[in-house]
């Protein structure tokens, strides 16, 4: 595999909490084939058909561990015994539609879950970089046009996005308090950044109420697919643009701790930025056969109509730039989508990274 990373993972301990999820299972596949001794801390996957599951990842990587980030002595205890470098912290409970369902779970998880792992953090000598992973939606939404800036102020309208949102203050808070760049090498050791990707969409996510993985389910059903919000717009990207970002964000603060430590979004070019239609009929394309049909739901729960993220930020001064526009990037989720029951699961991420890397 093509290394954008100059060997840099190459035996660096990285522990990843969500690796059983679809955003965590690429990336462990990626540390991986970096040369990295990857731990994985996360609840069982999902399904039998996620990535994670259908990779083998799990039997590669040093540890694979299942425990709740809810359990704040239990991440103390792993994150002593393993004495990870790096941390990349995705585990959440990710989706709009079931916070309203699970308001108090997806606080639980999210900004409690968040807060024992960086408290984890603060006790593990050995951790040097902790990348948070909150979202898009951590902002408050105004549906305006223009994206949102790191420094526009945080909010959210249902309980996920909040949720997030209270994610970026804690962290914020943490690093004010215990990360402070000021006392780098007197008092802590740590740099910390929280990161927010756009809709991101690959292979292997089978999420309820997703739009891609709702369409793949009725594609192979030979159902017609019923399109929630048709006008929806979102910042559409491949799972491997933002954890590109995420790598080499976390290559950066390691060798300059106090530089980086701040928000970073990793959103898409806005040519990428669509209408859930678009993207599907892309998608459709691809697939070359599957029947569209607008089922706007007018009584469906609250969801952010028009939603963008700014990227100048990244490209200015982490020299980060999207490599796919929204077709090659769904040309890249059918591939997976198309391949996964008949070919080796793990070869087609790693042969899927390759060809991304080589834009
Ligand atoms: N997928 C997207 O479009 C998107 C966009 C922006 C941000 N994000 C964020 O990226 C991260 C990963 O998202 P994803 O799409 O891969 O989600 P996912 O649902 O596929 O994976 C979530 C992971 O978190 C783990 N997890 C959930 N609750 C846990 C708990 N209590 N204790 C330990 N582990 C727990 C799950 O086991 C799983 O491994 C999340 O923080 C999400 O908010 C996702």
């Amino acid at each position: 595999m093509i290394d954008i990373f100059n060997n840099f993972y190459k035996g660096k301990k990285v522990l990843v909490t969500g690796h059983t999820g679809f955003k965590g299972s690429w990336l462990s596949i990626w540390l991986h084939e970096q040369g990295a001794e990857v731990v994985g801390l996360s609840l069982d996957s999902y399904s039998e058909k996620d990535n994670f599951v259908l990779s083998g990842i799990g039997r590669r990587i040093k540890a694979d561990i299942r425990a709740d980030i809810r359990d704040g002595q239990r991440m103390k205890e792993i994150f002593i015994k393993y004495q990870p470098e790096i941390v990349f912290h995705l585990a959440a409970q990710p989706l709009v539609r079931l916070s309203y369902e699970q308001p108090v779970d997806t606080y639980e998880v999210n900004v409690m879950g968040t807060i024992h792992i960086m408290e984890a953090i603060r006790v593990t000598k050995s951790v040097k970089v902790g990348v948070m992973i909150t979202t898009d939606k951590c902002y408050d939404n105004k549906e305006q046009i223009q994206g949102y800036k790191e420094t526009d102020p945080f909010g959210g309208y249902d309980p996920y996005s909040s949720s997030k949102g209270a994610c970026e203050i804690a962290i914020q808070s943490w690093r004010r308090s215990f990360f402070n760049p000021i006392d780098y090498g007197k008092k802590h050791a740590v740099s910390i950044a929280s990161v927010r990707a756009g809709n991101v969409i690959g292979g292997g996510d089978w999420a309820k109420d997703r739009i891609i993985p709702d369409c793949i389910r009725a594609l192979e059903a030979g159902k017609v697919i019923n399109i929630r919000s048709p006008k929806a717009v979102r910042p559409w990207e491949h799972v491997l643009e933002p954890l590109s970002g995420y790598m080499m964000l976390a290559q950066k603060m390691w060798n300059y701790p106090t530089e980086y430590c701040e928000g970073w979004n990793f959103g898409p070019e806005n040519d990428s930025v669509s209408t859930v239609w678009e993207v599907v009929t892309e998608l459709v394309k691809n697939f070359e056969f599957g029947v569209l049909k607008d089922s706007s739901d007018l009584n469906a729960v609250h969801e952010a109509n028009l939603l963008t993220l700014d990227i100048n930020k990244v490209k200015t001064r982490l020299g980060w730039k999207p490599r796919l526009n929204m077709q090659q990037c769904i040309a890249l989720v059918a591939d997976w989508y198309k391949r996964y029951k008949t070919e080796d699961v793990y070869n087609l991420c790693v042969e899927e990274i390759d060809k991304f890397i080589g834009r």
